[in-house]
């Protein structure tokens, strides 16, 4: 079979090294990948959200399977554009509809969805320029930290942590006036939740699911979890806290009650479910839905899938998952990003990067990449992956650290604590 991947990271990257591992895969292509898909598989210069050339591209080049990577695509619908279309509804696409997608692209659907559903989650209360004095009376019940959230898609940038109540009204008013445009027009007020936390995934045909390596994943751009939020500095799996008890509670309080409350609502999913969870004394919250695979979580997830990835898909399509095998590594992996220095903030691109060629023991997965006269040149914030196995955390991690110090481009920046705090 030909496929289709969609999207542009290191997630996609791992994504397609998976995949083109696969026996049935035949052609694998990226759309519209970077320097390190195009050694995977065949890059196509084709953005993710424009349906129409993807449409195209599916027909006239045999795609039997189209995998989405993010989740603008999801949310814009293109699981719903296939299936509108006589000539593409045939072929599957791995992800869910876009009223799935607004587990993810909407947080007051996905917190209305979790009270219909009875999973645990923050307390909370939805604002918008109608209801601030409700707001204000909510916010002045509770201590703080005062978690604010923009309801849409803010590109991971759209939730305030604010200890002081006065900031907190503050900001309130500035979200609704339109701080991340229309994402926060409507606020999610939540109560603060003390914890670690932790990143779950599972596969779904909509009726089965099965449960991928757990991951945490490194938000912070600064050692000590310090400093501005970013898309991941660095990923580990499996996550210790993460037991068999915990997980258990995880699946009959979250998992099962968020397939069978979708399944209940009539809305189809045949995709990837990421769960943000945080450990509260042992009990499991759902901070947020992704309804995508997380980045730099499959940077080390894909490593530990031992099974093979593509007949799982098969399996999510055909609506057989159950009779698919996933099967475990039991090594540890991890992943260290590589990023521009500056970012989340401004960074140049178009920086040479050396020293590939000297990587010896980790896999390294291309986020911001592109290749050009034979070279491989930054183009992203985040720019590369640095993954591992190890016989423990502490092995897997060395690796990685190893390789990084191979690597060199213009202001290079790397977290060195990584999986310290486990
Ligand atoms: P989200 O985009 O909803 O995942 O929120 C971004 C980050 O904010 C999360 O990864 C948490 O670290 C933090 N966060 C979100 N909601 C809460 C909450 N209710 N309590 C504590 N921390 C939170
Ligand atoms: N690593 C978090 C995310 O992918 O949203």
């Amino acid at each position: 079979m030909n496929i289709l991947l969609l999207g542009s990271g290191g997630r996609e990257h791992a994504l397609a090294w998976k995949i083109a591992q696969s026996a049935k895969t035949d052609t694998l292509y990226i759309a519209p990948g970077n320097a390190g898909t195009a050694q995977t598989g065949t890059n196509v210069p084709i953005d993710a959200n424009d349906f129409d050339r993807i449409g195209h591209f599916v027909t006239t080049n045999r795609i039997g399977m189209v995998v989405v990577g993010p989740e603008d695509p999801l949310a814009n619908g293109i699981v719903d554009f296939f299936g509108a279309d006589s000539r593409l509804s045939a072929i599957p696409v791995i992800g869910p509809c876009r009223a799935g997608a607004r587990l993810e692209s909407s947080k007051d659907f996905a917190k209305a969805f979790m009270m219909r559903h009875h999973i645990p989650t923050a307390r909370y209360l939805s604002v918008t320029q109608a209801n601030v004095a409700d707001g204000l009376t909510f916010l002045r019940s509770m201590p703080g930290p005062y978690v604010l959230k923009a309801d849409g898609l803010a590109a991971g940038k759209g939730v305030l942590i604010v200890d002081d109540r006065a900031e907190a009204e503050q900001q309130l008013q500035a979200m609704l006036r339109g701080m991340f445009g229309q994402a926060s027009r409507t606020v999610l007020i939540e109560s603060f939740l003390s914890g670690t936390e932790c990143s779950v995934f599972v596969v779904t045909d909509g009726t089965d699911y099965k449960i991928l390596p757990t991951a945490k994943d490194y938000k912070r751009i600064g050692e000590g979890n310090t400093g501005p939020n970013t898309g991941g500095m660095g990923a580990v799996s499996p996550v210790a806290f993460a037991d068999e008890a915990f997980m258990q509670r995880v699946e009959q309080q979250i998992i099962r009650p968020t397939i069978r409350g979708l399944q209940a609502e009539n809305i189809s999913y045949k995709g990837f479910i990421f769960f943000g969870l945080i450990n509260v004394k042992g009990d499991p919250y759902v901070i947020e839905y992704n309804c995508r695979m997380g980045d730099p979580e499959t940077e080390v997830v894909m490593l530990r899938i031992q099974s093979d990835l593509v007949d799982l898909l098969e399996g999510i399509a055909a609506g057989n998952l159950s009779q698919r095998v996933l099967t475990i590594d039991p090594r540890h992996a991890a992943t260290l990003m590589l990023v521009s220095g500056g970012y989340p903030g401004a960074y140049a691109k178009g920086q040479p990067v050396s020293g590939l060629e000297r990587v010896d023991g980790s896999i390294v997965f291309h986020s911001g990449t592109t290749a050009s006269d034979g070279r491989i040149h930054t183009s992203g914030g985040r720019v590369l992956a640095v993954s591992s196995y190890g016989a423990t955390l502490r092995e897997a991690l060395e690796t990685s650290y190893r390789n990084a110090a191979h690597i060199h481009f213009d202001k290079m920046y790397f977290r060195r604590d990584i999986g310290a705090d486990l």
